[in-house]
């Protein structure tokens, strides 16, 4: 079946069908709260780091000044870029992908029989110090292991947006109000479905 351009083929057999018409419900439903989920982990580390948020207040001003962000300016922040990326990185609204193997193959020295769903663990991968290093300063090993949007032909089609939703989103905050976490915030990451805060994520707002 090819989603991407809303053509239905049936030459797959059944199973293909009947997963990704659950996919698609899963994923379609998802897909506002992914963003939001995002936004909110993104927003909770500004929160317990102000010089990160000073640094992003910063870049903002120097690229739009006064004006509100536009497609061009929110590309040039790049520093705002890498907090996302980070904050994707630590805390992925999506912590396991899958894949259902089609047909008999090798994944490196392993044989994997058809029928096999493959579960791809994204916040381990995104954790792992061999590949990050033990405090995560230096340049990832496996950069293909880092996947908040999935991985290969079928990764997710909206990246760019969310990417864009998310920099205009945290970018206006920074303009007008001061972040920091309540004491009463209690940090408690739950899967889901999505990775979420158990008990919701609780800011101090206070305007600049
Ligand atoms: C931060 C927000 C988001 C995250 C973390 C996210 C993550 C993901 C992930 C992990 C997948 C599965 C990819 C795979 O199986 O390899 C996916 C699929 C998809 N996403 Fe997103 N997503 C986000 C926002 C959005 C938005 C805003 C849209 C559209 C407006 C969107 C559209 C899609 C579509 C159409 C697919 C299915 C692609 C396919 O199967 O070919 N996503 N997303």
């Amino acid at each position: 079946m090819e989603t991407r351009k809303g053509v239905i083929s049936l030459k797959r057999p059944p199973s293909a069908l009947l997963l990704i018409t659950a996919r698609l419900y899963t994923w379609e439903d998802l897909r506002p709260l992914q963003s939001a989920v995002a936004a909110t982990w993104c927003l909770m580390l500004l929160a317990s780091n102000q010089g990160w948020q000073d640094r992003l207040r910063a870049e903002a001003k120097e690229i739009c000044g006064e004006r509100i962000p536009d497609y061009n300016m929110l590309r040039k922040m790049k520093q705002l870029t890498m907090v996302i990326h980070e904050s994707l990185r630590l805390y992925s609204p999506v912590m396991v992908n899958t894949r259902e193997v089609f047909k008999d193959m090798k994944l490196g020295n392993i044989n994997v029989p058809k029928g096999i769903q493959l579960w791809i663990m994204v916040g381990t991968s995104h954790t792992n110090p061999d590949i990050w290093g033990p405090d995560v300063t230096g340049a990832c090993k496996e950069p293909h292991l880092y996947m908040p949007f999935g991985v290969g032909p079928r990764n997710c089609l909206g990246q760019d947006l969310a990417m864009m939703e998310l920099k205009m989103l945290i970018t206006l905050i920074l303009s007008k109000f001061s972040l920091s976490l309540s004491p009463n915030y209690i940090h408690s990451p739950v899967l889901r479905l999505l990775l979420q805060p158990e008990h919701g994520i609780r800011l101090l707002v206070k305007k600049l």
